[in-house]
């Protein structure tokens, strides 16, 4: 496990990532959203060619919003990065079709995820992941905690409350070659400590990265 601890996370991350692009420019990556992320996303944005021959994956969806809300993930991660550097593949998730987790699992099975870039939250999650999501569970529809579901009201400023979501699930984020997780402020001391330091276990989804053999925490001072 590797902690990078620095206000300056965003730019590093971001060059970390767009020198793997240089060595590989055909990976494959899940992406999440979240508020966390965003600054990395802008400064990649500044480079249109880096993700030509890259393929890149939504980690996540809510569920039950009007198609055109600006701040699902879909339409953030587009906005912030998809839109700027139009990579060879990007594969959002539907929510509005039973067959679509199974579709997201073909398109993961097709080749292997490179790199997966996670936020967590307050009570552990990863993507959707809630507490006592299976450490194998592939892509699903999910139910979200009440923390989680007050969490989203940032993003959806009271438009919309969705209360469940689809996720790729923690079997495929553990099974990438190398996942990084970024997290930033008070609100997830706690937590990252928990993760890093305490037990794994299910019950702190993002613990469960104690197993996996090439993990980078990016955090903020
Ligand atoms: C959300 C998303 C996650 C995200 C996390 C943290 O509910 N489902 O994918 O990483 O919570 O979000 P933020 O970075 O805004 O704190």
């Amino acid at each position: 496990m590797k902690v990078h601890r620095d206000g300056s996370w965003p730019i590093e991350a971001a060059e970390s990532l767009l020198a793997r692009l240089r060595e590989r420019p055909q990976m494959r990556l899940c992406l999440a959203t979240g508020s966390t992320p965003l600054p990395m996303y802008s400064r990649l944005a500044q480079h249109p060619d880096a993700f030509a021959a890259a393929s890149v994956l939504l980690l996540d969806e809510f569920g039950g919003l009007p198609a055109d809300e600006p701040a699902s993930c879909d339409a953030t991660l587009r906005r912030v990065l998809i839109h700027h550097v139009r990579p060879a593949d990007y594969r959002a998730i539907a929510t509005d079709h039973l067959g679509e987790p199974a579709a997201v699992d073909a398109w993961i099975d097709a080749g292997r995820l490179d790199l997966v870039v996670l936020g967590i939250g307050v009570n552990g999650h990863l993507g959707m992941n809630e507490p006592g999501a299976p450490a194998e569970g592939r892509t699903a529809r999910v139910d979200l905690e009440p923390t989680t579901i007050e969490g989203a009201q940032r993003y959806f400023e009271g438009r919309v409350r969705p209360t469940w979501g689809v996720t790729v699930g923690l079997g495929d984020l553990l099974a990438a070659g190398e996942v990084w997780v970024l997290a930033a402020g008070e609100s997830k001391v706690d937590i990252v400590r928990r993760s890093t330091e305490g037990p794994a276990t299910t019950a702190v989804p993002a613990s469960l990265l104690q197993h996996h053999p090439d993990v980078t925490w990016w955090l903020d001072r």
